[in-house]
């Protein structure tokens, strides 16, 4: 998944483009490039390998004037990550050049099509495909770069968020999406376009989301049948009316505020954030829990004859985790898909389905595709999603923004609480609505899931000492995390932030799914962490840590404040204060935050984009 930023106005664009780019660097940093018009009508385009930073190296003693200009960070999809697939690509003449984030799944035909028109390629990548295509389309067919961009996206299929410059209209930013997020900001003489609002809240919070197939021409002068401004269109030149919206992010959530890394800043905002993601649906007096997208949609829970939730990754451990406590308190059956799966699978959809879609990003491909899957069978989509206006709540027919604000590092830790405490709410609305769960059971959980901030605030209290003993565990090569109930997500939730930022290699299992097989792997060089609070299955879960301490094995036991049992046999124990058994995730997971954080930083691992991994998956 790539980053793309824009910017056309009065003021030098090299400068604004490259921040905009280490705004975006969490999105995918293979490979970055830029491409800027000078005041002479040069096109200009620069290109490097690896991150961010090495494109500013290399644009040194380069030629970096021009108020008008485009950029991109780019995650691999079709060509290895080297200095000639990275983008802005120019078209065969040079007079043009262009950024995507996305995947053009017809390239290839595209592609031979204008071979057999004798263009030829630099590149390997789809996106030289789509500025080549432009190009013959406005040469072809005698039109202007508008039209050629409208005619040539109506033949792609697939996912695109483009900026695109011509030489000869240095006046002029072209821009369009379908399936990848875009943004334009408005400034006071000058205009942004980016994947989302991070390159542009310092400037202006005055924004609009571009919808798919929308074509957006940013002119700062008028210019024969070019308006001054913003102008946008559908890729068949129906004209749209611009819906300015302000937005809500601050500079500050973008900065690190003195944590040495975005991960632990989130980590530590938790308390902020869940309180942030109750206001103005849990009531003051903590008796009452109001959820706009359920009271809207009230009689579509209430005759739910089965609830699906689809997500991925650390979204899919949150979907498990409502799995209990919906069918605790709501008792309507659910499952809990992997988006991957669920959108190839055939899998049967009625009509009085409701679907839960659930993405920290909103612009996951997988989760997107199921969601539109399942909306063309019939069924009702709610999203928990934390981006405003991402694609997936668009989507959707109704849901909860988790307001957690930007999340940057690619790990995810305090949108997945998010996540959890919204389910929450929502497994509580539909219970006390329908009447499956007692006014005594859901007051308590209601009061006690206010009191959630703090607990955590206390607990992130251990973080020093959490650190420390991380430091016994960076040699291990396998991890084992285990957990019961609703716990068991979370066991997986925090093997998959240690392998995702450590690289060591670890596995979330049931804890009594031990004696199928995982207890062969019992050593004293494999770390085993325990989630074993107070609750229903706690003596089980006693039970087997004492297999694994009798096979010599290592154990971390997350546990409930004053635990008296499992600290006498556990290696290392981090305390959980006491709360309901539902709202337990919300606690034991910060604990395993902490450790995967505090190991891969003790192994130098780059903890806020590690290898490999980009913050949204918008690609397959
Ligand atoms: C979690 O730490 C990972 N970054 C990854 O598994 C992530 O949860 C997954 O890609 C889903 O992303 P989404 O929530 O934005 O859809």
């Amino acid at each position: 998944m790539c980053g793309i930023v824009g910017y056309i106005g009065t003021r030098e664009a090299y400068p604004i483009l490259i921040k905009g780019l280490h705004r975006l660097e969490y999105r995918g940093y293979d490979s970055a490039g830029v491409a800027l018009i000078n005041g002479k009508g040069q096109l200009n385009v620069y290109k490097a390998k690896g991150k961010v930073a090495e494109l500013e190296t290399y644009c040194v003693d380069k030629d970096t004037g021009g108020t008008i200009g485009i950029a991109h960070t780019r995650w691999a999809t079709h060509g290895e990550p080297n200095t000639t697939n990275a983008h802005p690509h120019y078209s065969e003449s040079e007079r043009l050049a262009i950024i995507h984030n996305g995947i053009i799944e017809n390239y290839g035909v595209l592609k031979a099509g204008l071979q057999g028109e004798g263009y030829t390629f630099r590149s390997d990548t789809d996106t030289e495909v789509l500025v080549q295509l432009i190009e013959y389309t406005q040469l072809n067919q005698h039109v202007n770069l508008k039209t050629a961009v409208q005619l040539a996206l109506q033949q792609v299929i697939g996912a695109y968020a483009i900026a695109i410059l011509d030489k000869e209209h240095p006046d002029t930013l072209i821009a369009a999406r379908k399936g990848s997020p875009l943004v334009v900001g408005i400034g006071e003489e000058e205009y942004f376009v980016a994947s989302d609002a991070t390159p542009i809240v310092e400037y202006t919070d005055k924004v609009i989301y571009i919808e798919d197939e929308e074509v957006v021409v940013v002119s700062t002068k008028e210019q024969g049948t070019t308006a001054k401004g913003v102008d946008i269109t559908t890729i068949n030149n129906v004209a749209k009316t611009p819906e300015i919206k302000r937005l809500e992010l601050s500079l500050s959530q973008l900065e690190k505020g003195g944590y040495p890394h975005f991960m632990l800043k989130e980590i530590f905002e938790q308390p902020r954030t869940l309180t942030d993601s109750m206001r103005g649906r849990v009531n003051i007096r903590q008796d009452n829990i109001a959820l706009s997208g359920f009271i809207d949609n009230k009689e579509r829970f209430l005759n739910a004859k089965r609830i699906i939730i689809t997500a991925c990754g650390t979204s899919w451990h949150a979907g498990l985790i409502a799995m209990y406590a919906i069918e605790e308190f709501a008792q309507i059956p659910v499952e809990v898909e992997y988006s991957s799966e669920f959108r190839y699978r055939k899998p049967v959809i009625n009509k009085d389905d409701v679907v839960i879609a659930i993405s920290q990003s909103g612009e996951t491909a997988d989760t997107l595709a199921a969601i539109q899957l399942a909306k063309s069978k019939g069924a009702f989509i709610f999203s928990i999603c934390n981006v405003v206006g991402a694609s997936i709540p668009r989507l959707s027919d109704s849901g909860c923004y988790t307001h957690v604000g930007p999340e940057i590092g690619v790990a995810s830790t305090k949108a997945f609480t998010a996540q959890v405490t919204a389910l929450t709410m929502l497994a509580l609305c539909i219970g006390k609505e329908k009447g499956t769960m007692s006014e005594e059971q859901y007051l308590t959980i209601v009061r006690e899931l206010g009191q959630i901030p703090d607990k955590i605030e206390r607990m992130l209290g251990q973080n020093k000492r959490i650190a420390d003993f991380a430091k016994t565990f960076t040699y291990a090569q396998n991890f084992i995390y285990l957990g019961r109930g609703y716990n068991y997500p979370v066991a997986m939730e925090g093997a998959l932030k240690l392998k995702e930022i450590s690289y060591i290699h670890a596995e979330g299992y049931p804890a009594a799914e031990m004696k199928h097989g995982p207890i062969a792997l019992i050593s004293q060089e494999m770390p085993v962490v325990v989630v074993a609070p107070h609750c229903g299955t706690y003596e089980k879960v006693v039970s087997n840590i004492q297999e694994i301490k009798a096979r010599k094995g290592r154990v971390i036991a997350v546990v409930t404040e004053g635990d008296e049992l499992v600290s006498k046999i556990a290696d290392y124990t981090i305390e959980v204060p006491e709360t309901e058994e539902c709202l337990t995730p919300l606690l034991t997971v910060i604990p395993l935050q902490l450790l995967a954080y505090h190991i891969a930083v003790v192994k130098g691992c780059d903890v806020d984009q590690p290898r490999n991994l980009a913050k949204s998956v918008t690609v397959e």
